[in-house]
């Protein structure tokens, strides 16, 4: 049995009262979820949320980490900051790093190789373009994603790890991938891992993350191979978050 997990990724928004607020009411409703709830804020509100969330149900993440272990990379975060900060998961290869910032796959593998090896719980996103989608090359694009790291941490990372399917065209935009195409989507990537080891591929926890609203979620996360969410917009309002983490226990 795969435990659900509902992460919201804040991405660059909120401030430390707002933050405050919103945790609190977060705490407030999620004590008796019976999916994982995760938050990733911005970098610098991680420790003062992480304290927030001390003694609570709700686990820290990170929105991304640094693949080098220390040093000269100023302006970067390494993976043993984020877990002394208290950060469970990190996430890894969000699209918009991917395509704002310029992250390739083999970067987001030792990006993820770096997580792990400081103790966090990467979250991979992969997902393909609408342009990608439309020339029907969706799953050419996700396997490769999903290969890249693979190919460097070996299939057995993957049971420490959560992947995160995302299609870019879905992000953000308000268009979900209906529950089909999700769920398409996820079987492709469990089938992908599991052609490599059984137990792996059977245990993996496959969040979708696009567009996921409390009007959505259950539908979404009534597909066999869907595991729970990655929200972004709505994981900013307590409510709204509240009712998609209900719909995925
Ligand atoms: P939205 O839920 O705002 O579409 O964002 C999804 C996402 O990118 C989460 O990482």
């Amino acid at each position: 049995m795969r435990r659900p997990v509902v992460a919201g990724n804040w991405k660059m928004h909120g401030m430390r009262a707002e933050n405050a607020r919103l945790v609190e009411a977060l705490i407030e409703g999620a004590d008796d979820a019976s999916c994982e709830v995760v938050i990733c804020p911005p970098f610098v509100y991680l420790w003062e949320t992480g304290r927030q969330l001390k003694d609570t149900t709700i686990a820290l993440g990170a929105q991304s980490v640094c693949a080098e272990v220390q040093g000269a990379f100023t302006g970067e975060v390494s993976a043993a900051m984020l877990k002394d900060a208290g950060c469970r998961y990190a996430i890894v290869g969000h699209s918009e790093r991917r395509q704002l910032y310029y992250e390739d796959d083999a970067l987001v593998a030792r990006k993820f190789v770096a997580a792990q090896a400081a103790g966090l719980v990467p979250i991979l996103c992969v997902g393909e373009t609408l342009e990608e989608r439309d020339r029907g090359v969706t799953e050419d694009v996700i396997g490769r994603q999903l290969d890249a790291v693979i190919a460097v941490a070996g299939v057995t990372a993957l049971a420490r790890a959560i992947v995160a399917y995302e299609p870019v065209w879905a992000i953000g935009t308000g268009k979900t991938a209906t529950p089909d195409q999700a769920q398409a989507a996820h079987a492709f990537i469990r089938g992908r891992v599991a052609a490599r080891d059984a137990n792996i591929g059977g245990g993996l926890r496959l969040l979708y993350g696009g567009s996921v609203k409390a009007a959505n979620a259950a539908e979404l996360f009534g597909k066999p191979d869907v595991d729970g969410g990655l929200v972004g917009g709505a994981s900013l309002k307590a409510d709204e978050f509240l009712r998609i983490c209900a719909a995925a226990t």
